[in-house]
């Protein structure tokens, strides 16, 4: 696991796992199967993926999905894929094959990179200062750690187009009807007009105030109880299983994804102890 030098990587061993293990939990998946999983997700939201392997990749998951599906008809248990299909039983005409299969994907895609990245550029921000990682441990504070992290360090950079059903004027500028909108949600959190002039820093100890890091309205963010106390833990528990982890390398030297919808290192080196 360890590289010459000592340091780990992060991403691979932890954050990115982690949250397909926990969906995969969530949907009953069998544990040999969740590899294959996380293989197709990872493919799917990476921006470097060709058209070819991305279409592959697609009909890999969504034939999973399905023949999964049917699989879990003679197979129940306390997960959300016999939940969709019980409420499909008591009401078909309310949910198709389709749309319990779409459901599962969407899961899948939205609670995936999304988590990978929150609790690694939550894990930089407090590796880059020691006063805030002071305060997480003696606080016992990661609620409020994760809650910083989603306004001033939040993994989604844009969210799906928006079409204005009238006319509006935003900023000076007029954006006509049905044009799309792309809203760069991560940079609401750190505009200095509504969070002040340190909007940028990371400061768990400020008092917490409304962000849009899971969004607003009607697609407000599904997994935000789920997001929220998944990064809690893991950071917790991380930081209390290797209270003197670090980074291997300087913040500013670590390589970010290249990409409009989420945002974090692509690897992260720390040392252990
Ligand atoms: C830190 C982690 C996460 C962040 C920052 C995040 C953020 C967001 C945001 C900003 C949206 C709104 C998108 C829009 O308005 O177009 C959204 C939607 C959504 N998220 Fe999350 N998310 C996270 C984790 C999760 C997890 C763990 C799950 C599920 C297990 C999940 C499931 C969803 C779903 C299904 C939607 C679509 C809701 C709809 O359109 O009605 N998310 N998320």
């Amino acid at each position: 696991m360890a590289g010459q030098s000592g340091a780990v990587d992060l991403v691979r061993l932890f954050t990115e796992p982690l949250p397909v293990m926990v969906i995969c939990e969530l949907f009953g998946v069998p544990q040999g199967e969740q590899q294959q999983i996380r293989d197709w997700s990872h493919t799917l939201l990476q921006h470097t993926t060709s058209p070819e392997e991305m279409l592959a990749a697609n009909a890999g998951l969504l034939g999973y999905l399905a023949a999964f599906i049917e699989r879990k008809r003679d197979d129940s248990g306390d997960d959300l894929t016999t939940g969709l299909i019980r409420a499909q039983e008591d009401d078909g005409d309310r949910l198709s094959d389709s749309e319990m299969m779409w459901i599962l994907w969407l899961v899948l895609i939205a609670g995936h990179e999304t988590t990978v990245h929150l609790i690694a550029n939550t894990v930089v921000a407090l590796r880059s200062d020691p006063e805030q990682l002071r305060f997480a441990r003696a606080r016992n504070a990661w609620e409020q750690v994760v809650e910083e992290a989603l306004r001033s360090r939040n993994s989604v950079v844009s969210v799906m187009f928006r079409y204005p059903l009238r006319d509006v004027r935003l900023g000076g500028v007029t954006v006509g009807t049905g044009q799309p909108i792309m809203i760069g949600i991560s940079s609401t959190g750190t505009d200095r007009a509504r969070f002040g002039g340190e909007a940028q820093r990371f400061d768990a100890v400020r008092e917490p105030d409304a962000h849009l890091g899971f969004g607003r309205g009607p697609h407000f963010c599904l997994g935000a109880p789920l997001a929220r106390l998944e990064a809690r833990i893991a950071l917790a528990s991380l930081f209390g299983r290797f209270p003197d982890l670090r980074l291997a390398v300087e913040s500013g030297e670590l390589p970010y994804t290249s990409s409009l919808i989420t945002e974090g290192p692509t690897t992260l080196p720390v040392l252990l102890r």
